[in-house]
């Protein structure tokens, strides 16, 4: 069973669109996902419910009141944790994934916030033991603005690898409504987000984003 987390302990960096986007993503291609959402907020389940059932299938779980069941034939487990995670919450949550996605926004808030938290990450046990995997998702990016620069030049400081630009748009918000991923919306008006997403997908579906 393959775990993966999207994490970052700040608040509204793209989380719960990231979670899921990825868990339509791979029900959409066949396989058996469980999104688990850590959050008490919910968020993830609120989608699920918006979700038709005639859409591929996820597994639901409220994972943040303990345990979870997840159904025997599960092979993807995607995790949505709340924000402002740290310490021993972070550790246990870290534990929990060989893989994970942090999501950083071009803002300065976001990004001084995503310098302490990656080195927190980079040097906690289940990275430096190499049990876990982790990448950069620049998300909600306009290009050719100053701030799109200087998240570049944020990123590549942090000596970890940035696997996706996800841009600002209006279809995550669209598709979320519905509870759809962006892989589910109609393909020309999705197209450049499709194509956004091949970089994070080809990383998560190949050796390097697992230990
Ligand atoms: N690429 C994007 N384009 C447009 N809107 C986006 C994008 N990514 C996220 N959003 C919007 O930004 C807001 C915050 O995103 P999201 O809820 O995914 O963040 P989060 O990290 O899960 O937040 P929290 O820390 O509260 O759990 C939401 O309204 C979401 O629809
Ligand atoms: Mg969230």
């Amino acid at each position: 069973m393959r775990h993966i987390m999207v994490l970052n302990a700040k608040g509204g960096s793209g989380k719960t669109t990231i979670a899921t986007n990825l868990a339509s993503y791979y029900a959409s291609q066949g396989k058996q996902v469980l999104l688990a959402d850590y959050d008490p907020q919910g968020s993830s389940l609120d989608w699920l419910k918006a979700r038709s059932k005639g859409r591929p299938h996820i597994q639901g779980v409220a994972a943040w009141k303990g345990t979870m069941r997840p159904a025997r034939n599960t092979e993807i487990v995607i995790m949505d944790p709340p924000a402002a995670v740290h310490g021993r919450d972070l550790a246990n949550l870290l534990r929990k994934a060989e893989t994970i996605l942090i999501p950083v926004l071009p803002s300065p808030i976001d990004m001084r916030a995503a310098a302490a938290f990656v080195e927190t990450v980079k040097g906690s046990a289940r990275v430096t033991k190499k049990q876990a995997k982790i990448a950069l998702v620049a998300n909600r990016v306009r290009e050719y603005t100053n701030i799109y620069h200087e998240l570049e030049a944020f990123l590549g400081k942090l000596k970890v690898p940035v696997v996706g630009h996800l841009r600002d748009s209006m279809n995550y918000i669209r598709a979320a409504e519905r509870g759809l991923g962006i892989f589910e919306l109609g393909p020309a008006a999705s197209q450049i987000d499709r194509e956004q997403w091949q970089s994070v997908i080809r990383w998560l579906n190949s050796k390097r984003s697992r230990p």
